[in-house]
This record gives C-alpha cells, structure tokens and sequence, in this order.
C-alpha cells in the first residue's frame, strides 16, 4: 500500500539532490586525490567551497519553510533517530569544508574558485591549535559522514521497500 504525504518544497528537493551529488563526488575526490592530485584537489576545495555556501543557504531555507510532519506510522524512537541524523548531516554540511578551508588557509598555496576568481583566506598559522583540530577534523568528521550517508541510504530504502510510507517521494520528484 503506498500513501500520499506532504512533500518537500521543490527547493529543498533541488537543494538535496544536488548537493547530495556534489557531496558524494567530494568525498570520493578526498580519498581518492593520491591519484592526481593536481587535477583533484583544486576541484575538491572550489566544490567544498561551493558546498558551503550551498549548506547555508539551506538551512535558512530550512527555517523557513520547515520539513514535512513525519508520517504518523512512525514512533517516537524512529522520529528521534531520524531528526538526530538529520541534524548532524547538517552540522557536517558546514564543518567539514569550513575545516577544509580553515587548513588550506595556512598553506602558500592560492585558493582558486573554479579559476574564475580566487577565494579568501583566514588568517591561521600552520600547526596552531585550530589548524591541528581543522586538519585532524576534517578527515575524521568526512569518515563519520560516510558512515552516517550509509545508515541515512539505508533508512531511505527500508522507508521505500519495506514500511512503504512514502518517505522517499517527499523528496523525489
Ligand atoms: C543516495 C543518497 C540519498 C538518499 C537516497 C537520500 C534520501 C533522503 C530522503 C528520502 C529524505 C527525506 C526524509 C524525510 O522525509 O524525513 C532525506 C532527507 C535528508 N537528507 Fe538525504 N538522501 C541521500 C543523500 C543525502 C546526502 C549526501 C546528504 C547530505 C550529507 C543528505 C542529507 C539529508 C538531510 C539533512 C535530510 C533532512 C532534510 C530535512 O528534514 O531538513 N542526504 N534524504
Ligand atoms: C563537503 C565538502 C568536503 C568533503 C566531503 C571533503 C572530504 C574530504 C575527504 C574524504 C578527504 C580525505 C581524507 C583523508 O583520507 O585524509 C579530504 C581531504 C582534504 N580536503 Fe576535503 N572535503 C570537503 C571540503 C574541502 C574544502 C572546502 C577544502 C579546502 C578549501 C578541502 C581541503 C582538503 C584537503 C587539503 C585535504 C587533504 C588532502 C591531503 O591529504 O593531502 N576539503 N576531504
């Protein structure tokens, strides 16, 4: 049995999408820079870079147009589970490129955005304090975020084949 429920606003579905992408492209760019590095890595900091603006962005969109009431079906527990996950992919969203960017501020090298113009950068000395929490940081939190997008994937899949409870078209479409 399938079930009509309130829908995301069209921008936040486009906002998810997207990001969602660029999000799982960076991740991969990340781990994968060893491979050519020159290429890879001005792209992973003009995308992050992007990603962050994107990031807060929606979350005033967010404040403004707040997400659809769960689905009645669900309980307590699941709501609980399901808005904490959510709020931690937000606070992701944000620290983990704002870490990207506050470590590369530290280094020489220039900040290009997409070679259209070049970024600015904070005023952090190499192995400072909070450049050691950035650089450490932004590894752990991206391995964290890998690990909560599985669990995230998962929850999706199980709501669309297994409760069928129209959590997936909230966002789809
Ligand atoms: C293939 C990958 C993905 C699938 C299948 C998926 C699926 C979904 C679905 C179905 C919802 C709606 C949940 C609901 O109605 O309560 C949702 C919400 C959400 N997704 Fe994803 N998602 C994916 C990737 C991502 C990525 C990469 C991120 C960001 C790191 C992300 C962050 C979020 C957040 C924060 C929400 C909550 C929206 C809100 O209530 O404000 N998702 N996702
Ligand atoms: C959502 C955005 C981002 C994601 C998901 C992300 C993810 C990652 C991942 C997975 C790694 C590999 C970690 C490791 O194995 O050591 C990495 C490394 C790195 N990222 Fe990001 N990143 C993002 C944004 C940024 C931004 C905005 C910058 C800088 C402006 C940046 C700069 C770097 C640097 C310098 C490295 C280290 C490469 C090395 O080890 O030499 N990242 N990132």
């Amino acid at each position: 049995m399938s079930v009509t429920v309130a829908k995301y606003s069209r921008v936040a579905r486009i906002l998810h999408w997207s990001m969602g992408v660029l999000i799982i492209a960076n991740l991969a760019g990340g781990l994968l820079h060893d491979l050519n590095a020159d290429l890879i890595m001005p792209l992973h900091k003009a995308t992050g870079v992007l990603l962050l603006a994107l990031a807060v962005l929606r979350i005033l969109w967010r404040m403004v147009k707040p997400a659809p009431a769960f689905p009645a079906a669900m309980s307590l527990g699941e709501r609980g589970v399901a808005s904490f996950t959510h709020a931690i992919l937000y606070a992701f969203m944000v620290l983990i490129p704002l870490s990207g960017w506050i470590m590369v501020s530290a280094f020489p090298r220039p900040l290009p955005f997409y070679g259209l113009f070049e970024l600015p950068k904070f005023n952090i000395v190499k192995d400072s304090a909070l450049w050691g929490v950035a650089a450490e940081g932004h590894e752990l939190m991206a391995f964290a975020l890998i690990a909560l997008l599985l669990l995230h994937i998962a929850a999706a899949l199980r709501h669309h084949f297994v409760l069928k409870d129209g959590i997936l078209a909230r966002m789809w479409g």
